[in-house]
This record gives structure tokens, sequence and C-alpha cells, in this order.
């Protein structure tokens, strides 16, 4: 029997560690869960969130609907000569998946290493860090579809994942729950250290032939130097996405800022760091209230303590006004705002 709670503090199911309430709370333990939950057409119609680590969003007011936090676990692997297909419920920690790999000696995760959220939420927006993207290894999910109680599968193509972007979070917003993810890796290792930071710190360490684990070590150690611990400082990640821009507006900002950090981004478009943006607006470190920047990446918001998403929600409207202002660039948030 499912319990619905009402009025539940969510301040501990979001890495921001905003005090929010959810008007009613429910947990998933199982697939079929979902269907039991949506017999009850009440739910149909009121507003939803599914939640699973709760990393990439901030929680503005307090949520007036649904919260469905899912708690799918189970992780099973299957060799089929080179490919190894790991299927894991959409509850399980996206880290500890990695960490799973990383033991087997599976390839192909290990620069995923580190990122927080569950596995669930990782194809929503095609989870990327140190030259790897999600749809490297998407093999395929499982999603139960709201409208029809029907589960389905999505193949890596259905999933039209691009940066930070899949089906999704667009044409099918809301429509679907994912409950489990399957990967495809591989028992031969081909290592991407091509990253920069990647290959400096193997070297730091004098690692010439890097293992998979040895690959994963690194790339932790420099997220643990980038980036805040959300257990201890309220964040979520990097806040905006990088933006991308046509070649030609980007030859007019490079002529002015001839240090600009770039990346080539398909045909005729250039990808910028908007750390990099931001940071040359004098935002980084900067504490405004119980907010501001993280001091050693400027792409990430954090919670000083008892911020309110209200805050961080403002102060990231200055710094997108900011970076319009000085560069003609329009960030756009990654992290979803619940409002
Ligand atoms: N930079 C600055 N100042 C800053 C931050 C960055 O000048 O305050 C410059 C860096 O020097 C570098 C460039 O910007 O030249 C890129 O910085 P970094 O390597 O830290 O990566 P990023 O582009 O800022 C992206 C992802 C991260 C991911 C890293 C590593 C997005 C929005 N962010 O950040 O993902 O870990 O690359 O691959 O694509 C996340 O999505 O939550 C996330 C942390």
């Amino acid at each position: 029997m499912l319990q619905i709670e009402e009025n539940v503090s969510l301040k501990n199911f979001n890495t921001f560690g905003i005090e929010a309430k959810a008007r009613y709370f429910v947990e998933i333990n199982h697939e079929e869960d979902l269907a039991e939950l949506f017999m009850d057409p009440q739910w149909q119609q009121i507003e939803r969130l599914v939640l699973g680590g709760g990393s990439n969003m901030l929680l503005v007011n307090d949520f007036n609907g649904l919260v469905i936090r899912l708690n799918i676990r189970g992780i099973e692997h299957r060799i089929n000569h080179d490919n190894v297909f790991i299927e894991a419920g959409a509850g399980e920690v996206w880290n500890e998946l990695v960490n799973y790999c990383v033991d087997h000696n599976f390839a192909g995760m290990e620069n995923l290493s580190l990122i927080p959220g569950s596995v669930g939420a990782s194809p929503i927006q095609n989870i990327g860090a140190y030259g790897v993207e999600l749809k490297d290894v998407f093999e395929s999910c499982r999603a139960f579809e709201i409208a029809t109680g029907q589960i389905k599968t999505f193949s890596n193509p259905d999933c039209r994942f691009g940066y930070r972007e899949s089906v999704f979070k667009s044409d099918l917003k809301g429509q679907y729950i994912i409950t489990s993810v399957k990967f495809r890796l591989s028992l031969t290792p081909k290592l991407n250290l091509s990253y920069g930071a990647i290959e400096q710190e193997l070297a730091n360490r004098g690692i010439t032939q890097p293992t998979i684990k040895e690959v994963s070590q690194v790339v932790a150690a420099i997220r643990v130097s980038k980036l805040p611990d959300p257990s201890t400082i309220g964040n979520s990640g990097s806040f905006f996405k990088n933006p991308v821009i046509s070649q030609l507006q980007f030859a007019d900002i490079q002529k002015q800022y001839p240090q600009i950090a770039h990346y080539p981004a398909g045909e005729n478009q250039i990808k910028l760091a908007a750390g990099w943006l931001i940071e040359q607006c004098g935002w980084k470190g900067k504490v405004v209230g119980h907010t501001g920047t993280w001091k050693n990446q400027a792409l990430v918001l954090v919670n000083h303590g008892d911020a309110t998403g209200k805050e961080i929600y403002n102060l990231s409207s200055q710094i997108i006004d900011s970076v319009y202002t000085k560069f003609g660039v329009a960030l756009e948030r990654e992290v979803n705002i619940i409002d």
C-alpha cells in the first residue's frame, strides 16, 4: 500500500539544501507502484515533481503538488563478448553505479565519476563531464507513461540526446517517469583523456598507462578541487549551460577579449565557457547575502546557509543580466527551476 504523506520538508531532498515543503509526497520503490499510484485520477491532474537525487533543481517556493521520490533500486550486469550490459534502477545513486563499473573493470563511465544525482535523472539532461556524455554509454531506458500506465522502452536515438538535452526535457516533458536505465560498456578500455586537466593530473601522479580506476580517481580529484561538496555547501553543480553562439558573434567578442575560453561546437558554432564569462563580470567567489558563486568555479551558485530559493534565483538573474550587458550573450539556466 502506497503511503502519501502531506506537508513534507524537502530540505534533505535537494542538494541546494533549500527549505521548502511538498503538499503531498510519495516514495516509489518498485515500477509497479507507479501503476498503483496513478490508478487514482487525482494524481493525474495535480502538478507533479519527480525527484531523484535532487541535485539539479532549485526550489523557489513550496511545492503545491505531488512530489514523487523515486527509490527503485538494483544493479545487474550481463557480459556478451566484449560488451557489458548493465541495468540499474532509477533510484540508484549515479556515483555508486560508476563505482560498481570501475570495480568490475567495465569501461566507459569512469569520466563521469562523482557526478551527483540518480541514475533515473541521468538521461533527462544527458549528464556529461570531462569529454564524455551519458549518451556515449546509454543503451535504453524503461519509462512509465503517466497518461496510459504503460511501460515504454526508449532507445538511444529515441531520446534525442543533445548537450544537456533530451526528449524528456522537451517534447515529452512531464509525460514519462524513467524507472530503469540500461548501459552498454566495454571490457576493453578506450580511455578518453583528451580533456586537458586529466592528462595533466595523470602526469602529476607519474601515471603513463592509466587503468580505469586511476582515471576515475583523477576525475574525482579534479572535481573535488573545483566543485563544492553539496553535503557541506549547498549547490546544484553548474547553474547555467555553456552558451553556444555563432562563429560570427564569437569573432566579434574575441576581438575585444582575445583570452576568451571557447570550444568548437559543430558547424559555424562556438561553445563559450559560462564560468569564464561570469568570472569576467566580477562574480567569482562573491558572497551575496546567504548566496554566492563558488570560489573555484563561478558557474556554480552556492547556499552559504539558510539561503532561500528566491535569493539564489535572484542572484542568477543578476548574473544573466551582467553577462548579457558585457558580452551580449544570454546565459540559460541548466538547473530546473521549480516555482
Ligand atoms: N573558467 C573560468 N572561470 C571559472 C570557471 C571556469 O575562467 O570560474 C574557465 C576554465 O578555466 C576553463 C573553462 O572555463 O577554461 C571551462 O571550465 P571547466 O573545465 O571547469 O568546465 P565548465 O565548462 O565550466 C563543464 C560542465 C561541468 C563539468 C565540466 C567538466 C556544463 C554546464 N558544465 O563545466 O558539469 O563537470 O565541464 O567536464 O556543461 C554540471 O553540469 O553540473 C557540471 C558540473
